[in-house]
């Protein structure tokens, strides 16, 4: 039908005939000639229609944006001034000889090159979303990002195999997405939250090294950077330890932002540990390139008269610590109001703070702040040496327990950075997190969770741990942080059976629990189970950051919305009582849990 595509054609076509196939991007008509750029997945091409080629012309009259047309035509150099340097195609026009409508287009809902519609409309018409050049290359890119990965992990000997999609429930510490069985009354099946378990399967059938893009299910909050359908780049080996696995995967990340986007990412990524991570940046998965950082200040508030400080100093599990912003003096009291109620959104009960006017004057006159006249000389002296705080200097507090006072500081940490500017731009920083504890609280449920998930190695010599104090039990797991995103996860797995067995008591997991939920990987690890590890990245987020979108929406040819919907085919929806009723469902009404 073509013979060319619009994008390839440049000055060394002219006085080529070429057929070119296309949407009519825009039209213009330019006192008896009309202009239309036609527009394919690799670019636009200007024709021109002059009023002598009569069929055409009459035929060019009637195009309408979004129309497909099929032109036949000759290239020629464009006029002097004419030339669009900012076009590929910008040297050259093509003079039509013949134009066909090979399918006319209703009005689109919106022109494709307006930034302004808002993203329900954008979803709810996603095949013309799709035409935009934007989502175009952000599509395109995420496909070039995974057949790079999967070139990699071909020349690394891992090969793809895939697992199954209705399942047993995976546990990875979200809700499941459940499919009634028909032929099982009463039963279902869990979409995989995760390949996790076959995973560890095939590495006890020798596979020795597994990768999957592998579609994910999770009914969980969603945010920018979630999905309740998402992609992982899901990997697992035999016989190599946590740190040649990090090897392995930092190397095919390093490969792939070269290749996709040209990008050098440092020789060796930083390893830090989960504690450090939380204590220097409040997060786990800290953003590297904003340079601010939290200082402890527990110890030293103990003795102070002002109680919010004292208390969580004195109370098990309690800190205090401070976050300076330096020439933070200057902020306005709404910009500080703002900010505190920032931090509320993390639990935190206020925002501290003392503005650094006069450093030789440790009082009221020197320091302004509400609870300065609170805190005696020593500890005000001791503020300023931890933080390093300098005349025109800001210093925020937090008083909570542990968590509260890392997850306010640590998001206003990031906030503060991104909106003043105390950012290292236009740079990459790529880290490893390691060390993570084995459990975490469950303030609610008064129980341990696991923080990856219950398959995880506890650190050598730490099982010891397990029975009496799980709290200081690290494990051999690691993520992946880049630019303030996890974009990936993993760990060494338990490959004895009597290990699993202590991991899953110390979770409260009964025997009987066990054997019901995951009694086919424990008796697997009873035959042969080497010692293996995996990671899995997110295809989503990785794509997301290399595209320099916003959310992951923008990356995924058909998302869901922050409810879980598709906005295009309308899904979720009800369905027919016949169907129900072989599914042996029924459902019950609104508002009656
Ligand atoms: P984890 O739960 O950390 O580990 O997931 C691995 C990576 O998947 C991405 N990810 C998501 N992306 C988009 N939307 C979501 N809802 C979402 N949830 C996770 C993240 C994350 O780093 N089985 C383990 C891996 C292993 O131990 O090998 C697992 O699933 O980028
Ligand atoms: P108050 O004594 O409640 O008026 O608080 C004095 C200052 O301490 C105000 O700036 C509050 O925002 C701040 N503040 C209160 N509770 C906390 C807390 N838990 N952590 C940090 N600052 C707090």
């Amino acid at each position: 039908m073509r013979t060319h595509y619009c994008g390839e054609l440049n000055a060394k076509h002219i006085n080529e005939e070429v057929v070119l196939c296309g949407w009519a991007h825009r039209r213009r008509d330019h006192g008896g000639v009309i202009f239309i750029d036609l527009r394919d997945r690799f670019g636009l091409a200007q024709i021109v229609i002059d009023p002598d080629t009569k069929d055409a012309f009459k035929i060019a009259e009637s195009v309408r944006n979004e129309f497909v047309l099929k032109v036949k035509c000759k290239v020629r150099a464009r006029p002097a001034g004419t030339v669009n340097k900012n076009l590929p195609t910008g040297e050259v026009e093509m003079l039509a000889s013949e134009l066909e409508i090979l399918n006319p287009s209703l009005t689109p809902p919106f022109m494709l090159d307006d930034d302004s519609i808002t993203e329900s409309i954008r979803l709810e018409n996603r095949f013309m979303d799709l035409r935009r050049d934007e989502m175009q290359s952000n599509i395109i890119l995420r496909y070039e990002i995974s057949k790079n990965i999967r070139n990699y992990l071909d020349k690394e000997k891992f090969i793809e195999i895939e697992t199954p999609i209705l399942n047993k429930s995976t546990p990875e510490g979200a809700r499941d997405y459940l499919v009634p069985s028909r032929v099982h009354h009463g039963e279902f099946f869990a979409l995989p939250q995760s390949p996790q378990l076959f995973k560890q399967l095939l590495m006890v059938s020798g596979f020795d090294r597994y990768y999957q893009i592998a579609r994910c299910f999770r009914d969980e909050d969603l945010r920018a950077d979630r999905q309740p359908e998402f992609t992982q780049i899901d990997m697992e080996t035999s016989f190599l330890d946590e740190s040649q696995i990090m090897d392995i995967s930092e190397n095919m990340i390093r490969a792939m932002f070269k290749a996709v986007k040209d990008i050098d990412l440092p020789e060796n990524f930083p390893r830090i540990t989960y504690e450090e991570a939380i204590n220097r940046f409040g997060s786990d998965k800290p953003d590297m390139r904003v340079n601010l950082e939290l200082v402890d200040l527990t110890d030293e508030m103990k003795t102070v008269d002002f109680k919010v400080f004292a208390s969580a100093a004195n109370q098990t599990n309690g800190k205090v610590a401070a976050l300076k912003i330096p020439g933070g003096a200057n902020l306005s009291r709404s910009e500080i109001d703002t900010y505190t109620e920032f931090v509320k959104i993390y639990g935190a009960k206020g925002l501290a703070y003392i503005k650094i006017n006069d450093i030789t004057q440790l009082n009221e006159s020197g320091l302004q702040s509400p609870i300065v006249k609170n805190i005696h000389e020593v500890a005000l002296k001791q503020i300023i040496e931890k933080t390093s705080a300098e005349n025109g200097d800001l210093v925020f507090f937090g008083a909570d327990k542990r968590k509260i006072v890392h997850e306010a500081l640590g998001a206003l940490r990031e906030k503060i950075g991104h909106e003043k500017n105390f950012l290292i731009k236009d740079m990459w920083t790529p880290l490893w997190v390691v060390d993570f504890p084995m459990f975490e609280m469950d303030e609610e449920e008064k129980r341990w969770n696991a923080l990856h998930h219950p398959f995880t190695a506890p650190n050598d010599g730490h099982e010891e741990f397990l029975d009496k104090n799980p709290e200081k039990c690290l494990s051999k797991a690691y993520d992946m942080v880049i630019n303030g995103w996890e974009v990936g996860g993993g760990s060494i797995r338990i490959h004895k059976q009597d290990i699993q067995a202590k991991v899953l008591k110390a979770l409260n997991i009964s025997d009987a629990e066990a054997e019901e939920k995951f009694g086919f990987l424990l008796k697997a690890l009873q035959f042969g189970a080497p010692p293996h590890g995996g990671i899995a990245f997110g295809l989503d987020r990785l794509t997301t950051l290399l595209a320099g979108a916003e959310s992951i929406r923008d990356v995924i040819a058909f998302p869901k919305t922050q409810k879980a919907q598709c906005l295009l085919t309308e899904a979720p929806s009800s369905v027919d009582e016949k169907q129900l009723r072989e599914l042996h469902i029924k459902v019950r009404p609104k508002n009656v849990s």
